[in-house]
């Protein structure tokens, strides 16, 4: 079997179309411009790119882009004042703040003290909660934009057997509840897992997300499965240079699965169109306007 491939980045564009399309219509119909407020702290190279093309996004569906670079040693108080800044500005709708933090920062604390209606990392742990329950939440991005992909592919998810191998709190877990809120029978797998291949053997869907480079083999897809890979790690190439690849091993998975995201163009673009999804459906809420239904969990 020749997988289907599942093109994140197309996908992606059309989400952020539809985010522009709505952005559009509320500033017409409410006169409102959904803000979003990405906070840097220290200047770790990846995080800079990732901070970039967030900001670049955000301004191409029209939405206001506010960026606050601090330095590496700021203190833990500047930056929970600047977060309570951020929450109280009605200009302000989602507030993202990089991670990894730098080390003498508590990162728990600091995903805490944004206000969870603006949380649109869906890492505060009331929307945690919220998620968990199977309540209305802010959903983290990468999840649901796998979600989003998932749904896309198979319409209902319902009673199929699904395989999350990594328990991140930013993938793993709330990849699993979204998935089990879509009435799939999940099983999270982890470096502590028994016969992780036999476990992985059964799924019809497989979200690969460990950061461990092609770590998943095509043996262990059964035939015809569907591979979410989340994994974006950097390998050198034999003849110089590097490469991105994902956790699964893209030549032999494609080879048995049914259909499969690559890397780089699968779930990368995704999260970021999540990100922007977010914040429009949090400035809905905040205004008491019907949010777009297609473009959350
Ligand atoms: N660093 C890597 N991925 C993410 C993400 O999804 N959100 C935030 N805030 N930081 C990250």
């Amino acid at each position: 079997m020749t997988a289907t491939i599942i093109d994140g980045k197309a996908f992606a564009a059309r989400v952020r179309g539809q985010v522009a399309e709505h952005v559009a219509r509320l500033k017409a119909d409410h006169d409102i411009i959904p803000g979003l407020a990405v906070v840097l702290v220290g200047e770790d190279p990846a995080s800079q790119v990732y901070v970039r093309s967030k900001g670049r996004m955000t301004v191409e569906v029209g939405m206001n882009s506010f960026e606050h670079k601090l330095e590496a040693d700021t203190s833990e108080t500047d930056l929970l004042n600047l977060i309570q800044k951020l929450n109280n500005d009605p200009q302000v709708n989602g507030i993202l703040v990089q991670l990894p933090l730098p080390g003498h920062l508590d990162e728990d604390l600091v995903i805490n003290t944004i206000a969870p209606e603006k949380d649109v990392d869906g890492f505060h742990i009331s929307n945690v909660g919220l998620l968990g329950t199977g309540q209305k939440s802010m959903v983290p991005c990468t999840p649901l934009g796998c979600l989003m992909m998932l749904r896309e592919h198979h319409g209902s998810l319902s009673g199929k057997e699904a395989v999350v191998i990594g328990r991140s709190n930013i993938v793993g877990k709330p990849m699993a509840q979204l998935l089990l809120g879509d009435s799939c029978t999940v099983t999270i797998a982890h470096s502590r897992t028994r016969d992780l291949p036999e476990v992985v053997r059964r799924a019809d869907i497989v979200v690969a997300a460990v950061g461990r480079p092609q770590m998943v083999p095509g043996d262990w897809i059964k035939p015809g499965a569907t591979v979410i890979d989340v994994g974006i790690n950097r390998i050198d190439k034999v003849d110089g240079g590097t490469r991105l690849v994902g956790d699964a091993d893209y030549d032999s998975c494609a080879a048995t699965a049914g259909a499969i995201t690559p890397v780089p163009g699968g779930v990368g673009p995704m999260t970021i169109a999540c990100l922007l999804a977010n914040t429009l459906t949090a400035t809905c809420r905040a205004n008491n306007i019907n949010e777009p239904e297609n473009l959350t969990a």
